[in-house]
C-alpha cells in the first residue's frame, strides 16, 4: 500500500520514534492523526504536518475505544505507543506490570480488533505493531517489557495470516537502541563500546517498508545486534551467558535507573 493520499493513525506521537514516523509519512503524503497523551506536544507536530490531534490514555479501555471508534475509516494503524517497562520482576507494583500490559498489549490489540474488520471491508488496509529487539531476546531487567514486546509479535504474525488474502497487512518492527530522541536515549545508559545504534529515521524508513512492502518484519539494529537475537531465538542459553559476561546485569541497573519515571 503506497501511503500517499492514505489516513494513518500514530499512537505515541508525541515520544522520540512517534514523531519520527509522522514526520516521515507525512513527507510522503499520508493523512495523519497524531495520538498520545501529552496534548500540546501532539498540538505543535500537528500544526507543523497539517495533522489531527487526538489525545487519548491508552491505559484505559473507555479511551482506546473512543480513539478506535472516532477513526473507523482510517487506513493505516501505526500502534507505536509504549512504556519501557524496565527492571528487575520484583521491583514492580501489580499496578505497574498491569500499566505496562494494557499500554503495550492490550492497546495495540484492541485498536487493531476495532479497525481491522474495517480495513478487510474495504479490501485494503495495513497495521504496525512496534515491538522491539527485546521482543525476540529477553534479558535480565526486561522481563515485563520483554513479557509485552514477545507477545506483540506473536499477535502480529498470527494476525498477519489470519488477515492473508484480505488486502490488510500487520507488520512488526523491532528495533534496538535508538540514539537522539526516545526512551533509550532519555534513559542516559552507558552501552559496552562497539555497541551500535540507530537512529529515530531509521525506525521511520521501516516504518514505510513495512507498509508500501508489506514486510512481516523488520529489524532496525546494527548487524551484531539482530545476530544477537538471531542466536537468542535459535540458542538462548547460550546468548543469555553472553549477555551476561558482557556486563548484561549492570546494563540492566542503569535501564531501571534511568526509566523509572516512565512506569
Ligand atoms: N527508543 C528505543 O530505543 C526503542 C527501542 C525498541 C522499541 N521501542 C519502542 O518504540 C515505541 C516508541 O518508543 P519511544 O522511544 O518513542 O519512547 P518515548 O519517547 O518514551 O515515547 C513513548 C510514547 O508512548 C506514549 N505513551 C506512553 N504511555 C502512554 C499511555 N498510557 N497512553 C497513551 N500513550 C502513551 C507517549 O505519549 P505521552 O507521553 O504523550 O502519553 C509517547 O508518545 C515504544 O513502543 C517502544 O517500546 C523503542
Amino acid at each position: 500500500m503506497k501511503v500517499a493520499g492514505r489516513s494513518a493513525l500514530v499512537t505515541g506521537a508525541s515520544g522520540g520514534l512517534g514523531q519520527a514516523i509522522a514526520r516521515r509519512l507525512a513527507s510522503c503524503g499520508a493523512k495523519l492523526v497524531l495520538s498520545g497523551r501529552r496534548a500540546d506536544v501532539l498540538e505543535e507536530l500537528a500544526s507543523e504536518l497539517g495533522a489531527t490531534v487526538f489525545a487519548a490514555d491508552l491505559s484505559d479501555a473507555d479511551s482506546v475505544r473512543e480513539l478506535a471508534a472516532a477513526h473507523e475509516d482510517i487506513d493505516i494503524l501505526i500502534a507505536n505507543a509504549g512504556l519501557p517497562a524496565s527492571g528487575r520482576l520484583e521491583s514492580f507494583t501489580e499496578e505497574q506490570i498491569d500499566r505496562a500490559l494494557l499500554v503495550n498489549l492490550r492497546a495495540p490489540m484492541m485498536l487493531a480488533h476495532a479497525l481491522a474488520p474495517k480495513m478487510v471491508a474495504r479490501g485494503a488496509g495495513h497495521i504496525v505493531l512496534m515491538s522491539s529487539l527485546s521482543g525476540k531476546a529477553p534479558a535480565a531487567g526486561s522481563s515485563v517489557y520483554s513479557a509485552t514486546k514477545f507477545g506483540l509479535r506473536g499477535f502480529a504474525g498470527a494476525l498477519r495470516a489470519e488477515l492473508h488474502g484480505t488486502g490488510v497487512g500487520v507488520s512488526a518492527i523491532f528495533p534496538g537502541f535508538i540514539r537522539d530522541a526516545g526512551m533509550f536515549e532519555d534513559a542516559n545508559v552507558k552501552l559496552p563500546r562497539g555497541t551500535g545504534t540507530k537512529a529515530p529515521e531509521h525506525v521511520a524508513k521501516a516504518t514505510l517498508r513495512a507498509i508500501e512492502q508489506n514486510k512481516g518484519e523488520i529489524d532496525v539494529a546494527p548487524i551484531a545486534l539482530k545476530l544477537g537475537a538471531t542466536i537468542s531465538g535459535i540458542a538462548p542459553e547460550l546468548a543469555a551467558t553472553v549477555t551476561r559476561k558482557a556486563g548484561g546485569d549492570e546494563i540492566a541497573a542503569q535501564f531501571e535507573a534511568g526509566q523509572l519515571d516512565k512506569r
